[in-house]
């Protein structure tokens, strides 16, 4: 696909849609949009619009259409798939001003909103009102709501909640050539033709534009508790996972991180303070959740006889919020505390839960091939495993021509166990030379034959996923 350099009747264009605040050009602008939090990469649009409303985004977005001129959607920035990089340039239509939390419908258990809204305070805003919306991504205080439906987000509450796709019932859209439509209906069930809703889940920006969003929600939980279990083996810190499962309990959250996760994290925020034994090689990190504190004491110490089973080592229960607070924090600065370390490349990788041992046992015999070391850690309740693979000292060379290729095994041996490329941060343009692993040709033309109906110009940010 051949595209059209932005000309100044485009600018001129975007500045009468929207008011010349909301039209960019200056090098800072374009350099603060050119990156998210994929690696070291930056590509620079050639100018960064910041629409209000659908209408303004079907007038730019029919205008880039009839131009030839792609479009990269973003939202918080904090993509780990490099879906939000404008690779082609052209216009970053970032979505921040749609920031509305539109209605909270607490007879029905639904809230409309923009899709600009931070996860977090979307999360708060309901919660005052009794209500819960669980898909809680680590980055959840900056990320937007829009982007976790791009990319089909999960975190670790989706274990026993659900991910992103599990609440979304209705959207609208802003098609490529600037129809604006409703893909459902905002009930519960629906078998009413295809399903446009569950289609623009994880499409990344590559099917159409989301505008607005109707969620589902639950009542709140009232109590958790949260435990954190030491163990002297990674692999067998994996294999007692599915064993909690199959004991009949359901933790709201079952996290892993190895060792390195936590020391680093340590280093890096030094407001946490964990203590750790120096033979431990990996943490659990679980949660359970319900309306009856006896129940979840029965569970945990349920939990607890089923890790010992495991060589568990002594297990740390938090006894108050603030506690509970850190042990969460820890876990949610492991992506920042290694991106601060080194240059790494994230991988999240997705396997049957029971395998989640030999997928680990994979990683680090790939590491061992390729010498490169790797900081793992995840949502072990559900068989994902975010891989950190770290630059550290491997020259260049190794880092851009070798490197594909132990990713490359590393991403067949996940299928092989019955997994796949990703289970929460998507495709975008880092992940995409490994499609092939996952799919078949047909499959591939299938969903290459949807993006031709929905953007036959293929201007809906080009380069990505295919
Ligand atoms: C996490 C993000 C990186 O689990 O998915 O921390
Ligand atoms: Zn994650």
């Amino acid at each position: 696909m051949q595209f059209a350099a932005i000309t100044s009747a485009d600018i001129s264009f975007f500045q009468t849609t929207l008011g010349n605040a909301f039209v960019l050009t200056d090098s800072e602008a374009l350099r603060n949009y050119g990156h998210d939090e994929t690696e070291d990469l930056v590509y620079l649009p050639e100018v960064v619009l910041k629409p209000a409303n659908a209408a303004e985004i079907s007038a730019i977005v029919k205008h880039c259409n009839d131009s030839n001129i792609p479009v990269t959607t973003r939202g918080g920035g904090t993509g780990l798939s490099g879906a939000a990089l404008p690779v082609h340039g052209g216009v970053i239509l970032s979505m921040e001003r749609f920031n509305k939390i539109v209605e909270i419908d607490e007879r029905n258990l639904q809230v409309t909103v923009e899709p600009g809204v931070i996860t977090q305070v979307l999360q708060e805003t309901v919660l005052a009102k009794g209500l819960y919306y669980p898909p809680d991504p680590s980055s959840r205080g900056s990320c937007f709501i829009g982007g976790n439906i791009a990319h089909n987000s999960g975190g670790p509450r989706a274990v026993k909640y659900g991910v992103v796709k599990d609440y979304v019932l209705n959207l609208q859209v802003v098609l490529a050539n600037g129809e604006i439509i409703w893909t459902g209906a905002n009930t519960l069930k629906n078998s009413t033709g295809y399903n446009l809703t569950q289609l623009m889940v994880g499409s990344e920006g590559t099917l159409g534009i989301v505008t607005q969003i109707v969620l589902k929600l639950i009542p709140a939980p009232a109590f958790n508790l949260v435990m954190l279990v030491p163990f002297y083996s990674a692999e067998r810190a994996c294999e007692a996972v599915s064993a909690v499962f199959r004991a009949g309990i359901v933790p709201s959250a079952m996290e892993f991180m190895e060792r390195d996760a936590i020391d680093w994290v340590l280093q890096f925020r030094t407001d946490i303070a964990v203590t750790v034994e120096p033979d431990v090689k990996a943490h659990l990190l679980i949660e359970v959740d319900g309306s009856d504190m006896d129940v979840l004491f029965k569970d945990c110490e349920r939990i607890t006889e089923v890790m010992q089973a495991f060589d568990a080592g002594e297990v740390l229960f938090a006894e108050s919020a603030a506690e509970k607070d850190v042990l969460w924090k820890m876990r949610r600065s492991v992506a920042e505390a290694v991106k601060s370390n080194s240059v790494y490349k994230e991988e999240d990788t997705v396997v049957p839960r029971a395998e989640l041992a030999k997928l680990l046992k994979g990683v680090k015999d790939i590491g061992a091939a390729y010498g490169f070391k790797s900081v793992c850690y995840g949502h072990a309740g559900d068989g994902n495993l975010h891989i950190n693979i770290v630059k550290g000292d491997l020259t260049d060379d190794v880092w851009k021509n070798e490197l594909p290729k132990a990713i490359r095994q590393l991403f067949e041996l996940t299928v092989s166990l019955g997994g796949t490329l990703s289970g929460e941060h998507g495709i975008g343009w880092v992940q995409k030379p490994y499609m092939d692993i996952a799919f078949g040709e047909t499959s591939l033309s299938l969903q290459k034959g949807i993006k031709q109906v929905f953007d036959p110009k293929g201007i809906l940010n080009p380069g990505k996923i295919f």
